[in-house]
């Protein structure tokens, strides 16, 4: 959004800063995403009074609080129009917003993160008992496959050397005949592109061959962000996931075992209707036994509207709290833990900051933080470095190879 506002011939200012428009990109997943978005707009409303303030992301596609009293945006811009705010703020105010002076295809993104994310797929019909996603994005929907080889070649040649592939339910990606792993085969060739990665994805989806690719490809990287939500049957089933404790046990298993040094990643709800002691520490158990280096641990927020807002049962929030404490402090432990079994191997690290001093931060292809040291490191570069120890989660690399 922000690159299309550069290529129509705006400046785009920090957050914070006087201005013409606001555009606040909400979230809606859990009632705390939605009262962030709603302090978006109520903190525009103060720094830029004269401002056209719009809201835009899932809040806008859902009745929610983030649209009413004094939190009301001028603006509410569903996923269709986001990409296209230019012109919209020039359709609806012409005297004020200028007509948009590019062609926003031509739009490319400001360099601001190493990373750059690429949306391929939006949309979910999954319809997990608790989720909002499939009522505020719809149907799952998938960009053409070219299109997006295009958008890579773009930021490529925009220096960028890492892509990662966004969807809101990725694994569902079709081009015909195409899948994801045609998809990432295809972005491979793209020339400057040094790694790929994938974000958040289904158990269900993700399938073998997903796994099987990133077990011989030189640019996949190895890393999967796969959600589990409960460790307990009985949950998964009134959540409506589409697999038991035991299956995604076994599918991680396999991809561990296929990729030793695999970054495995998930989310957890906990405090969902239902969950009492022994099915908490079901999941609590299940995540001791799997090698997670990443945990997102989220109390169960009711969605209105959602199967799971009617259902009886519902948590009190301190069992929640200390449900998310507890899982917390596991996914601490386990992060040192994996971070502690690179010592003395290779990793790759993409630097996204040097200091004053020198010290370059990054992230491997599994997603641990590192500390490189050494002699002219560069931004934006990738350095193969042998990991000297781990420092609470952080590889610390400091022997220089070439
Ligand atoms: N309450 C709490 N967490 C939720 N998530 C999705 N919906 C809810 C909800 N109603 C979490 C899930 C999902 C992540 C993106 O957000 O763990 O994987
Ligand atoms: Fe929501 Fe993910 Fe379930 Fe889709 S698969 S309904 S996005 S939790």
């Amino acid at each position: 959004m922000a690159a299309r506002f550069s290529a129509a011939g705006y400046e785009v200012v920090p957050f914070g800063d006087a201005c013409d428009a606001v555009i606040v990109h909400g979230c809606a997943i859990t009632r705390n995403a939605e009262r962030d978005s709603r302090r978006a707009t109520r903190q525009a409303r103060r720094f830029a009074p004269g401002a056209v303030v719009v809201m835009t992301g899932c809040p806008a596609e859902i009745p929610g609080d983030a649209l009413r009293g004094d939190a009301a945006p001028d603006l509410i811009v569903g996923q269709a129009g986001k990409f296209t705010l230019p012109e919209l703020l020039h359709s609806i105010h012409p005297g004020r917003f200028p007509a948009p002076s590019a062609d926003p295809a031509a739009a490319t993104p400001r360099f601001e993160n190493t990373r750059a994310l690429v949306k391929v797929q939006d949309g979910c019909e999954f319809r997990c008992a608790y989720c909002i996603v499939p009522a505020a994005r719809g149907p799952s929907v998938s960009r053409p496959l070219e299109a997006i080889v295009d958008e890579t070649r773009r930021l490529a040649a925009c220096g960028f050397k890492e892509v990662v592939l966004t969807g809101a339910n990725l694994g569902c990606y079709r081009d015909g005949a195409r899948s994801l792993v045609d998809l990432v085969i295809a972005v491979e060739h793209v020339e400057g592109i040094a790694r790929i990665r994938l974000s958040s994805i289904e158990m269900t989806t993700a399938e073998r061959a997903i796994v099987d690719h990133m077990a011989v490809s030189d640019k996949l990287c190895r890393f999967l962000h796969v959600p589990l939500q409960s460790g307990d049957d009985g949950i998964l089933a009134a959540m409506g996931r589409r697999y038991t404790a035991d299956q995604y046990r076994r599918a991680a298993e396999y991809a561990v075992r296929r990729l030793p040094r695999l970054g495995l990643g998930t989310d957890i709800i906990v405090g969902f209707p239902g969950e009492d002691d022994d099915a908490f520490e079901n999941t609590r158990k299940l995540v001791e036994d799997l090698p997670f280096g990443n945990l997102h641990v989220f109390p169960y927020s009711r969605r209105p509207g959602t199967r799971a807002d009617a259902m009886p049962g519902q948590i009190p929030e301190p069992v929640k709290h200390r449900r998310v404490r507890s899982l917390l402090d596991l996914g601490t432990s386990k992060r040192s833990a994996f971070a502690d079994s690179f010592a003395g191997k290779e990793v790759d690290v993409l630097i996204e900051s040097v200091d004053t001093q020198g010290l370059g931060r990054g992230w491997t292809g599994e997603y641990l933080p590192a500390e490189v040291h050494g002699e002219n490191i560069e931004v934006n570069s990738v350095l193969r470095r042998t990991v000297s120890q781990a420092k609470h989660g952080v590889l610390v690399c400091s022997v220089t190879r070439t």
